[in-house]
């Protein structure tokens, strides 16, 4: 019987499908600095609402949200209260149901973060867990130990905190528990059938809900190596003592372990995703998952796979310079591994754990120049090559299979802006031995409106504070600009939906500078990667991230064409 559902009518795909997030174009919500509708300057899902339009005028596929659940905010929201509710200053359930419907209705599905490897230390069972004392149930539900020396004043084992300091913390009566992140964030214990179980259950809560799919947050952590005695990190992995790096800049190789990590991509979190895959199994369609799992390249399969959680971000080019070499390099890497996972590739160039592509691009690690962000007087200095090479990089990947994801006010070419330390809010502002430096600056809340107070944003001054020149970038200007980063990314999408379905990638050697591919029969992407222009293949230019030269393709930019030999 035909499918109820509408087809895409450029593409003859049917978004209902199961396989709608194999080249999805998905967008990055980070609730709090997106719209504030009720204006106490927290965004919240009323300012969702209130701009649907911009969703629907981009033409993305889905919205993944950053967690919106009750929490301190200890970690930007990654630090959960209730996995099954809405945190009351970023509205109600209802106020949710009413995002899914309305994006629904947009054809626009929602994808939510499931924070799996630690709650809050306001999550009701870890106020039980404390109360209960040691030896309780409540405290298996989490990793509690007895410390090392001889009164127990040294933590349980040598496990780093990815966000600086010892992964132990110690309470009142002398156990200690395990964190991985602050030590407000207490780890699950995943060998405990009880959490299993509510984690299902909250899965189902929001599937029923309506929800699409899930970004699985820290997937490569859930599991650890509890046998007693603990093993300490130095023994497994001697001479290793950070937690991210690596020799090539990617983790690749050794760093991680290969399943043998105490606390980190061990082989056993896969028992835990075949159950979820279960679950979303038995939903029509069969909810969707993308793992954020930083593990060296090769160990990313068992995350892609169809009996895991089905999908698994390449951030590579997060790590990457802006170099033909380095991303020709990775996107041939990526493109093969996701072939043999039987999944689909992913494209990521900005998040909100990373700083903006619109900056870090601009970086020159030869001669050792760190890119110009804002501050909050003063946009990035005039002439850099940032927001150019962002451009042609956004275009790069829109026209790769797989699907991306944007980050909101990518499509603002927003640069990273560097705030002064009194406003911070990230817990590794400062923090020297955290994996990661601050994250403020790349969430910063969206300008929507270059006149209106707090541009757009809210009535009243907006959580982290904004640049004094961000209306310069704001959405209602750049909507009016057919030369603005949001026209660009808007017509790039357009373009897009017709491309997805052209077929794999062929390689195009037009030289060193250059990484240039077809798609199918019709399609060309050249990127310029040099600082002069570049002759470009025959064809009809569709789009450019920068206006050509005398037909010629500039530094830093992006061109797509349609080949002459093409059918019209
Ligand atoms: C990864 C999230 O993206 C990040 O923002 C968060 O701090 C950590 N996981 C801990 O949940
Ligand atoms: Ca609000």
């Amino acid at each position: 019987m035909p499918n109820a559902h509408s087809t895409d009518t450029v593409t003859g795909r049917d978004p209902s499908g199961a396989d709608w997030w194999r080249e999805a174009v998905v967008y990055q919500v980070y609730p709090r600095s997106f719209a504030d509708g009720n204006g106490d300057g927290i965004g919240d899902l009323r300012g969702v609402l209130s701009h649907l339009d911009h969703l629907v005028e981009l033409g993305v596929d889905a919205v993944w949200f950053s967690p919106f659940y009750p929490s301190a905010l200890t970690d930007g929201g990654y630090d959960v209260d209730d996995y099954r509710d809405v945190d009351p200053a970023i509205g109600t359930l209802e106020e949710f149901d009413e995002v899914v419907r309305r994006l629904g209705e947009a054809g626009i599905k929602v994808v939510i973060d499931i924070v799996a490897n630690h709650s809050s230390d306001r999550h009701a069972w870890f106020r039980e867990a404390l109360a209960a004392g040691r030896g309780s149930r409540a405290r298996e539900r989490y990793v509690f130990r007895e410390g090392r020396g001889e009164n127990g004043e040294l933590p349980p084992s040598d496990w780093p905190a990815f966000f600086g300091g010892p992964a132990w913390t110690r309470v009142a009566d002398g156990q200690w528990y395990l964190h991985l992140f602050t030590p407000h964030q207490p780890d699950w214990n995943w060998a405990d059938a009880e959490v299993r179980a509510d984690f299902l259950r909250t899965l189902r809560f929001w599937a029923d809900r309506g929800v699409a799919g899930f970004r699985v947050d820290a997937a490569m952590c859930l599991t650890k190596d509890l046998s007693e005695p603990l093993p300490d990190w130095d023994d497994v992995l001697p001479g290793f003592p950070a937690l991210v790096g690596g020799a090539d800049g990617r983790g690749e190789g050794v760093l991680f372990g290969e399943g043998q990590n105490p606390i980190y991509d061990r082989d056993d979190v896969q028992e835990v995703y075949a159950e979820w895959r279960a679950l979303f199994d038995s939903y029509e369609p069969p909810r969707f998952a993308v793992a954020e799992a930083w593990v060296a390249a090769h160990r990313r399969a068992r995350y892609a796979s169809p009996r895991s959680l089905g999908q698994v971000f390449n951030f590579d080019l997060l790590l990457a310079s802006w170099d033909a070499t380095a991303f020709g390099e990775v996107i041939r890497q990526n493109l093969g591994l996701a072939e043999a996972s039987g999944s689909s590739s992913t494209w990521v160039l900005s998040n909100h754990d990373m700083p903006r592509h619109a900056t870090r691009l601009a970086a020159d690690p030869v001669n050792g120049t760190d890119p110009a962000g804002g501050t909050l007087d003063a946009p990035p200095p005039p002439g850099g090559t940032g927001l150019d090479r962002a451009r042609a990089a956004s275009m790069l990947i829109l026209a790769l299979p797989g699907s991306a994801y944007l980050y909101q006010g990518e499509e603002l070419g927003l640069p990273e802006v560097s705030l002064p330390r009194e406003v911070a809010q990230d817990p590794v502002t400062g923090k020297e031995d955290a994996a990661v430096p601050s994250r403020d600056g790349c969430r910063v809340p969206l300008p929507w409106n270059t006149q209106a107070p707090f541009f757009g944003f809210s009535e009243h001054a907006a959580h982290l504070p904004q640049p004094t020149w961000f209306g310069d970038l704001s959405v209602a200007l750049q909507s009016g600009d057919p030369g603005s980063t949001l026209s660009l990314y808007r017509r790039a999408l357009r373009i897009r939906r017709q491309l997805r379905t052209e077929g794999p990638v062929t390689w195009l050697d037009l030289g060193p500078r250059l990484v240039a591919f077809t798609r199918g029969a019709r399609w060309t992407s050249v990127t310029n990667f040099g600082d002069t222009p570049a002759y470009l293949p025959p064809g009809d230019v569709l789009l450019s991230s920068r206006p050509l030269v005398d037909g010629m393709l500039p530094a830093d930019s992006t061109a797509w064409l349609r080949n002459p030999a093409s059918p019209a």
